[in-house]
């Protein structure tokens, strides 16, 4: 099947996310800043990027690290000053690359002007500017449980109310059903566009229209009610949006992508190829989803099997395509490094895993997300004390699970060593030096001590690294529109071990085939493919047989 799809640059572009906090340190203060990142776009432009996504650089008291802002409109002193983001955007396109910043909106900080106001009574002008609510029989609001543990709701004693945060109690949710709030919005929007940027990543964006208020579904061993009915993708997170397209996204020509998760009819919704609301959404049913069901939610010690996450995946790419546009990613700053999770980090398969996640993910349809680090193998660094964490997610789910009693500790640490948003955000390991180049100073969380083995400098000298292989499947992409364009058909579908499928555009088949083990399995190589082999993480290979975690990549022209 051959589906005519209309070419746009952020179809046929590779993005990659900086989290600025562990990228590059330029003042020695132990924490990434602007400047680190200026001085490191030609790392970026030599892998091949197109687009910079950053992660929030917003004056922040940073309870979820830039995610709660406290300023829209100007840039954390953490991180520089706006002389230095107006220089580093210059780099940007003078590179020929782009843009993306991330838009926070769900939420702000509780710092912020407008919630310090609109905390202070009931009837000030900034009041409805939050979710405000009456206790009910001196308890919440209702039974909904925030994203980070505990309840959702907060007592505040200035005016004895509740006021709503789906996420940490410093990041209180604004009320977009005041027009006033859309205004403040939109028109901040307007300002970074007209500065210049490329593109919006929107923060938790499916849940900004709340519908109702109504207690949530308890699933069985939670401990609070489910928000998702009433703020979940909601009719009214729709119409938002579609006002935001008109108002603002429409004037520019912009990458934007929504953190929204949902099904694949969702994502058909926001973003559907005749366009009224976003270019892509990420999904997170391949990650998070794969512990759905599960008593205390991410926290479990729940495997990614190739069967699981080969139907979801499988799935969204059908699913989509010819109607809306992908994302493809495996890891970013709130997910366990993925060579960790989906692969094997053991020194002997490593680099091999790593080169054939990267192999199936970067030949799938729809714009690739890289995560930092993800292009050098980085893996989780395994914390073994509470003490260790930086991440406001941890503590709370320590404070809920483990300080209750309900769960034990060691069970509680192991998790978090699998699975924890921390084992992102260590720092970028850049060379052998001190602290893996990433700081003169003291690092603000621990850098990982394999960066002796695994560092930028290494690998881009390397013609067998992880980082070259990254750049050999970006260039595929540039040069074949087959990767962008080409339909997908799944291969194997009973096959164990071995991810594989096929995609197909004017004549052009591309063949993917992927060995999801560490163990030599059959396959019947010859048959599958057509062409010539483009893209392998072996140099020799056997005719009837995948190495462990071989990747192959056949293209006929
Ligand atoms: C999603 C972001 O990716 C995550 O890092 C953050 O904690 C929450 N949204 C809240 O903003």
């Amino acid at each position: 099947m051959i589906i005519e799809e209309k070419r746009a640059w952020w179809k046929e572009a590779v993005v990659y996310q900086i989290y600025p906090r562990s990228f590059a340190d330029s003042n020695g203060d132990g924490i990434g800043d602007l400047n680190g990142i200026a001085q490191r776009l030609d790392y970026l432009k030599n892998l091949g990027v197109d687009v910079i996504w950053i992660s929030p650089f917003y004056p922040s008291p940073n309870y979820d690290n830039g995610y709660d802002i406290s300023n829209y409109r100007d840039i954390n002193p953490e991180f520089g000053t706006m002389e230095d983001f107006d220089r580093l955007l210059e780099g940007i396109h003078a590179r020929g690359m782009k843009l993306v910043i991330d838009l926070v909106v769900n939420h702000t900080s509780s710092e912020h002007p407008f919630f310090i106001e609109s905390r202070k009574s009931k009837d000030g002008p900034y009041r409805d500017f939050y979710i405000w609510k009456d206790g009910k029989d001196g308890k919440e609001p209702n039974n909904w449980g925030s994203c980070f543990s505990g309840s959702a709701w907060q007592y505040d004693e200035t005016t004895g109310q509740y006021y709503l945060h789906l996420f940490a109690p410093q990041q209180p949710d604004l009320n977009w059903a005041n027009p006033k709030v859309r205004d403040q919005v939109f028109d901040m929007m307007t300002w970074w566009c007209d500065k210049g940027i490329d593109g919006y990543r929107m923060d938790v964006i499916g849940m900004i229209g709340k519908e109702n208020f109504d207690d949530g579904e308890v699933a069985p061993g939670a401990l609070y009610g489910s928000f998702e009915k009433s703020c979940q993708h909601t009719e009214t997170t729709h119409r938002y949006l579609r006002e935001m397209r008109e108002r603002v996204l429409d004037k520019y020509d912009l990458l934007t992508v929504g953190e929204a998760g949902g099904t694949c009819e969702g994502a058909i919704r926001y973003a559907s190829l005749d366009g009224k609301e976003l270019n892509m959404i990420f999904s997170f049913e391949h990650n998070d989803g794969l512990n759905d069901g599960t008593p205390l939610g991410k926290w479990s010690d729940h495997g990614a099997p190739l069967g699981e996450v080969r139907e979801i995946i499988n799935r969204w790419q059908l699913g989509l395509i010819g109607k809306a546009w992908n994302t493809v990613y495996l890891s970013n700053h709130d997910q366990p490094r993925q060579v960790s999770r989906y692969g094997n980090d053991s020194p002997l398969f490593r680099v091999r895993s790593a080169k054939m996640l990267a192999t199936l993910v970067h030949m799938l349809h729809g714009t690739p997300y890289i995560y930092q680090g993800e292009e050098l193998g980085m893996t989780n660094i395994y914390f073994t004390k509470l003490s260790q964490y930086r991440d406001v997610e941890v503590f709370n789910a320590w404070k809920q699970w483990v300080e209750s009693g309900l769960v034990h500790p060691e069970d509680m640490m192991r998790y978090f060593a699998r699975i924890s948003r921390d084992n992102a955000r260590t720092p970028m390991q850049w060379n052998t030096e001190k602290h893996a180049g990433f700081t003169t100073g003291t690092p603000w969380i621990e850098v990982n001590k394999n960066y002796l083995e695994i560092n930028a400098e290494d690998e881009v000298h390397d013609p067998d690294s992880v980082y070259n292989y990254y750049k050999a499947l970006i260039a595929l992409r540039h040069a074949e529109p087959v990767v962008v364009y080409g339909s997908f058909v799944p291969m194997l579908m009973d096959d164990n071990s071995v991810y594989a499928y096929r995609r197909e555009l004017d004549g052009q088949v591309l063949t993917v085939l992927c060995n999801w083990t560490e163990k030599t399995v059959p396959c019947a190589i010859q048959e599958l493919t057509e062409g010539k082999l483009v893209v392998s993480n072996y140099d020799k290979h056997k005719t009837d047989a995948l190495q462990p975690y071989e990747a192959l990549v056949y293209l006929k022209k």
